[in-house]
């Protein structure tokens, strides 16, 4: 497990966005940001799900968070140049941007794999990300210490039968974080890496592993760190890099 313990006040006064908050890695993030300071803005398409996380905030006493419910897979460009506008008009600027929601469309071979679905899944999990950076970035340039962070799997880092649309949609943010990464480097204090979860129980991983007992896998909050990590200060040089949560299986209950 990445080893870092934030201080208490590490992600005071930063609004940060999560995508696919209510649910999975995303729903911890939300709330290990909020627990840290931040304010909170929780992206994602089932909106009970949005709000169960907004009262687990609310109740805990963090900063209050702001709903923003979106589809990523109907949303067009003007739906991402209204969710600048609202953002700018709420809170000036951004501090961080945790792309996190993602599908796992269907383990199949290339040669069978559905059209529709393909399209579905890299709307979804490249597209999406890539129309929401390009709207927030101006907004991140706003702000003093800004970091985005992309999420990445071991299967979009060496290609393996049957992952099809899923690891292809990982290889290529991989790809545009560490383009983003090199165009950002200069004259800007926004920095972007990835993070690959490692595995971790959550309703994608028993899809994609329906053998494997989600009692031996290390629940969301434990890889916590490394978001943390690469949320605040303390990683303003790191830009560009892939960092694993977790190696390991680990037995959380
Ligand atoms: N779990 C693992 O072992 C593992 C390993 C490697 C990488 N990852 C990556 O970690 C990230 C989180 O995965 P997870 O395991 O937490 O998955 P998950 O439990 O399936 O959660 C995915 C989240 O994405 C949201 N989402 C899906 N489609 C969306 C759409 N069209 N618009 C808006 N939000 C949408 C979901 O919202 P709803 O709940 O409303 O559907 C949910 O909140 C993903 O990028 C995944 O590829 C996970």
């Amino acid at each position: 497990m990445f080893d870092y313990t934030p201080p208490p006040t590490l992600l005071a006064d930063r609004v940060i966005l999560v995508t696919g908050a209510g649910f999975g890695i995303g729903r911890a993030a939300a709330l290990s940001f909020a627990a840290y300071g931040a304010t909170v803005i929780l992206l994602g398409r089932t909106i009970s799900k949005l709000e169960a996380v907004y009262d687990e905030i609310e109740q805990a006493g963090y900063q209050k968070p702001a709903i923003y419910p979106m589809n990523l897979e109907g949303a067009n460009p003007s739906d991402y140049e209204n969710l600048a506008n609202t953002l700018k008009t709420e809170f000036k600027r951004l501090d961080g941007l945790l792309h996190n929601a993602a599908i796992l469309g269907t383990l199949t071979p290339l040669e069978h794999y559905d059209i529709k679905l393909w399209y579905q899944v890299l709307q979804i999990n490249l597209n999406a990300p890539f129309l929401l950076t390009k709207a927030l970035i101006p907004l991140m340039k706003n702000a003093s210490d800004a970091s985005i962070i992309f999420t990445s799997d071991d299967v979009g880092l060496l290609g393996k039968a049957y992952w099809g649309a899923y690891a292809v949609s990982k290889f290529a943010t991989s790809g545009m974080m560490q383009i983003l990464a090199d165009e950002l480097e200069t004259n800007t204090a926004l920095r972007v890496n990835s993070i690959n979860p490692g595995k971790v129980r959550t309703s994608m991983r028993t899809t994609a592993y329906p053998a494997i007992d989600p009692k031996t896998l290390p629940l969301p909050e434990t890889i916590m760190p490394l978001y943390l990590y690469l949320m605040g200060p303390d990683s303003h040089l790191i830009n560009g890099q892939t960092l694993k949560a977790n190696d390991e299986n680990i037995i959380n209950n």
